[in-house]
């Protein structure tokens, strides 16, 4: 009910085109709306399909939890706004790349690394973007690698290659991020600076241990071999 109206209110935005009726619109941003869903199952099969065969492999899971969802019409209104584009359904698959999300939880940090170049090798994906907010975290503190990929995805009558935003960070690194999120969308007062240096320091205590666990593991990895040897 709830996103039926929130979404209501955002086609209407789209509505007074003269060019082409409202139910047109509609039907198109609807479907674009499916093409984003099933892109984002694509993907998430890919990383699905790599756990399962590294655990199998490996005995133990790189990915811990996916996430993934679609951009809520409200604020695909409003980043089109913010960036000044008009408000067309061409518009949305032209400048946003974030319509399609997915968020991979990791185990340890070099999971992620791995992941993210099995994902980046596969045939069919095209990386148009990274940003390694790991190697340099943004100033607050944020930690997590992001990959904008492209993805065909086969329809009855037609492929569509669909661009896909994927979030990649361990759990530590997502423990941090929701957590931060959650308190910067709710309080003003969480951008004063003492608030926001703890924050820092909290994921720098994060990223250290991060470090530390992947240590941990490699010791024991290297024990097991040598009483394997
Ligand atoms: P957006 O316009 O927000 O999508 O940012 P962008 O296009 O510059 O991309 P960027 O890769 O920097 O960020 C994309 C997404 O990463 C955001 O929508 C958030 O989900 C997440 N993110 C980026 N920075 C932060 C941060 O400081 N804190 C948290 N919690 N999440 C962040
Ligand atoms: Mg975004």
């Amino acid at each position: 009910m709830h996103t039926l109206s929130r979404e209501e209110e955002a086609l209407r935005a789209f509505i007074g085109e003269e060019s082409e009726t409202s139910l047109e619109r509609l039907r198109r941003f609807r479907e674009l709306m499916v093409r984003y869903s099933c892109a984002v199952r694509e993907v998430r099969t890919k990383f699905e399909v790599l756990n399962e065969e590294l655990t199998y492999r490996a005995g133990r899971n790189p990915i811990e939890s996916i996430v993934s969802r679609i951009k809520e019409p409200m604020s695909i209104v409003g980043k089109l706004q913010r960036l000044g584009m008009p408000l067309t359904v061409d518009a949305i698959a032209e400048s946003l790349n974030d319509v399609a999300g997915i968020r991979v939880v990791c185990s340890f940090i070099d999971d992620i690394y791995r992941v993210a170049e099995m994902l980046a090798r596969q045939d069919d994906i095209t990386v148009v973007a990274v940003k390694d907010y790991i190697k340099k975290p943004k100033l607050n503190g944020y930690r997590s690698y992001h990959m904008i990929v492209e993805v065909p995805v086969f329809f009855s009558e037609s492929t569509q290659v669909m661009r896909v935003e994927i979030q990649l960070r361990t759990v530590a690194m997502d423990f941090w991020a929701s957590l931060e999120h959650s308190m910067k969308y709710k309080k003003e007062s969480a951008d004063r600076p003492e608030i926001a240096a703890e924050l820092k320091s909290c994921a720098e205590v994060i990223a250290a241990t991060d470090a530390r666990m992947q240590n941990v593991r490699l010791r024991i990895e290297a024990l097991e071999k040598q009483s394997e040897a």
